[in-house]
């Protein structure tokens, strides 16, 4: 079967039922050096970045999947948003899987919904599971063709709650993550959150924080709990890993 581009709403959708709570002010530094070094423009649209269709072992993508393969060990319905697209093929052993993403994967046997994340055309608690990595950090910022959104990643994540059966977890790579005093918006490249708005922000949608694990990228490896997290995000950023239950 060839991926189906789902476009059109589906009529028992209640996108934004459970919006009515305001996204809670994350206190955004617009700090333009924190760029990686390689990302030479902050300002740079990426629509057609090349898609991950293979794992790359000591990827930071690689590491989201083994996190998600860890903590997503039911059975049933998976959604999965933005993430490299190696991870549906190792979830879908476990999982009959959704994709959805804002531009169109090269995906066969999978079905895909053509979407913005912050408005999901599907029905309310219509998934067991859920793994998304390496989206939160850059929806709403436009650098995909995504239309911009101020705190898209919290939309998204009142989403992702939205779609979940009660006691379902997710699996989230939200991205960067950095010992540093405020969360930082780089133009259009990307977020670097601290640990603490980020879980401020998964609360706030709703979820349960279950687990957490930061994968330290110049190391290939995860961090102990004792041990402090990178302190710039401009050279080898962190990335942030949660699971999050929906009670
Ligand atoms: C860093 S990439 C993740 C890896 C990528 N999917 C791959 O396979 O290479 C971020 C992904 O988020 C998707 N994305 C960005 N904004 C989005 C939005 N508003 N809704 C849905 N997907 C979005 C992008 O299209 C992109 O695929």
């Amino acid at each position: 079967m060839g991926a189906a581009a789902v476009l059109a709403c589906h009529a028992s959708v209640t996108i934004g039922r459970h919006l009515g709570n305001s996204p809670i002010n994350v206190n955004w530094i617009h700090d333009m050096s924190a760029v990686f070094m390689e990302f030479k423009d902050i300002s740079e649209s990426t629509p057609n970045e090349v898609w991950q269709v293979e794992r790359i072992a000591g990827h930071h993508y690689a590491a989201a999947a083994d996190f998600a393969l860890e903590h997503l060990k039911g059975s049933g319905k998976c959604l999965i948003a933005g993430s490299p697209l190696f991870e549906l093929y190792e979830l879908d052993t476990r999982y009959e899987i959704t994709y959805v993403d804002f531009r169109e994967p090269p995906l066969n046997g999978f079905r895909f919904v053509r979407a913005d994340a912050c408005a999901i055309p599907l029905e309310d608690e219509s998934f067991d599971a859920l793994s998304s990595t390496c989206l939160l950090c850059h929806i709403g910022l436009g650098r995909y063709g995504d239309p911009e959104r101020l705190a898209g990643d919290q939309v998204a994540l009142k989403e992702f709650w939205r779609v979940l059966k009660s006691g379902a977890v997710a699996a989230v790579t939200l991205g960067p993550v950095a010992e540093i005093n405020q969360s930082q918006q780089v133009g259009s490249a990307h977020r670097v959150y601290t640990f603490d708005d980020a879980r401020r922000i998964v609360e706030h949608a709703g979820f349960t924080m279950e687990a957490s694990a930061v994968w330290d990228t110049r190391g290939e490896r995860w961090r102990r709990r004792d041990e402090r997290i990178n302190i710039d995000p401009a050279l080898f950023p962190d990335y942030l890993s949660m699971a999050l239950r929906k009670d």
